[in-house]
């Protein structure tokens, strides 16, 4: 099969090969799904770059993928042949992940989509989604909340505003960069978007939410933002945390204290089984229903894996990178 793969870390152009490798068999358990499309999250190329270290002496990158699955390993339900699927975790304490034509990986990580869902858009969920989702309903959920999602254009964020509106916020808000970003973020769903470079968020958090400040902030950049807690949170209100530009974020202890508040840390690789099938089940529901906006924003034939991983460190594009395997 044609793959991508890595044998050190480093920068994308010196240590990502395209190439040729055995097609792998499903072990007992396993599916074998032919991909057809995989997706570029950052956590893809800072793995490459050297965030972990390597699960092995040769790595396929990218965790999220959507295909067709092909075979079936021992004790697999024989109904789930040529299902079309969405994958999760392919690359996560895992060797091979879905920049490839195929991946053999546990059945549950391949979860069944509607046939109206495109494959790019079926790669965006293992990650991005599944992130969104868990940042909504954790902690009791958004149901009547005020909520600020920072980063409202972003992969994530993009979801975020979504599931939060499907599920019963009250009001959802969010932080952007540029008007083409605040008009994504609206076009999703939110009430308002604040441009974070120009204007005084707390300011405009406090006279959008009539003082009262958010109950909840889903927060893509910690270390960035969190010096604006205290202002943007109302009594007892909640960050749920799941990324930061640094390793090391310092908190205001008075007035988080004060305030009653609680900063929540996950990460969706490493969601637990009850909450990873509650998102699933919720997943599910929103897909069946559909008009959910996928954001993919750049397609690149698998031979182009470096310069995808390049282009979502940059940072520029706004929506998912996904890789397509004709
Ligand atoms: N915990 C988890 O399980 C998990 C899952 C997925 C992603 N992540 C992490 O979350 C981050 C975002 O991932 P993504 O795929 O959504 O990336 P993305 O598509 O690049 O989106 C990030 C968005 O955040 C905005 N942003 C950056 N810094 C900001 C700040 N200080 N305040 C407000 N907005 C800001 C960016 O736009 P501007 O730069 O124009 O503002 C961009 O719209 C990455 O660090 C990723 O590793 C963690």
């Amino acid at each position: 099969m044609k793959a991508v793969w890595y044998e050190r870390n480093g920068p994308a152009r010196d240590v990502l090969v395209h190439g040729e490798m055995p097609t792998p068999e499903p072990a007992a358990g396993e599916v074998l799904v032919r991909v057809h499309a995989s997706g570029v999250n950052p956590s893809d190329w800072k793995t490459r770059g050297g965030s972990r270290p390597m699960a092995a002496a040769r790595v396929i990158p990218h965790s999220d993928g959507a295909g067709v699955i092909e075979k079936l390993g021992a004790g697999v339900d024989a109904a789930r042949l040529g299902q079309r699927v969405w994958i999760w975790n392919a690359q996560w304490k895992r060797p091979f992940g879905t920049a490839a034509e195929y991946v053999a990986l546990p059945a549950a990580q391949a979860g069944a989509m509607p046939d109206s869902l495109s494959f790019e858009a079926g790669a965006c969920l293992g990650i991005p989604a599944l992130t969104a989702l868990r940042a909504v309903t954790t902690d009791g959920g958004v149901a009547g909340q005020s909520v600020l999602v920072a980063g409202g254009a972003g992969a994530v964020g993009h979801y975020a505003i979504q599931f939060a509106k499907r599920l019963g916020a009250a009001q959802v808000l969010a932080t952007v960069s540029s008007e083409a970003k605040a008009e994504q973020a609206r076009g999703a769903g939110a009430d308002a978007a604040i441009d974070y470079r120009r204007e005084d968020v707390a300011a405009r958090v406090r006279e959008l939410t009539g003082g009262r400040g958010v109950d909840r902030v889903v927060e893509v950049d910690l270390s960035g933002n969190v010096g604006l807690l205290p202002a943007v949170l109302a009594p007892d209100g909640i960050c749920v945390a799941y990324g930061s530009a640094e390793r090391e974020v310092g908190v205001n202890f008075g007035p988080m204290i004060l305030g009653g508040f609680a900063i929540r840390f996950f990460i969706v690789y490493e969601l637990a089984a009850g909450p990873r099938a509650e998102c699933e089940a919720l997943l599910a529901r929103f897909l069946a229903e559909g008009g959910l906006q996928h954001k993919v924003a750049v397609t690149m034939p698998l031979s182009e894996c470096a310069a995808a991983h390049d282009l979502v460190q940059a940072g520029t594009v706004m929506g998912n990178v996904v890789l397509t395997v004709p």
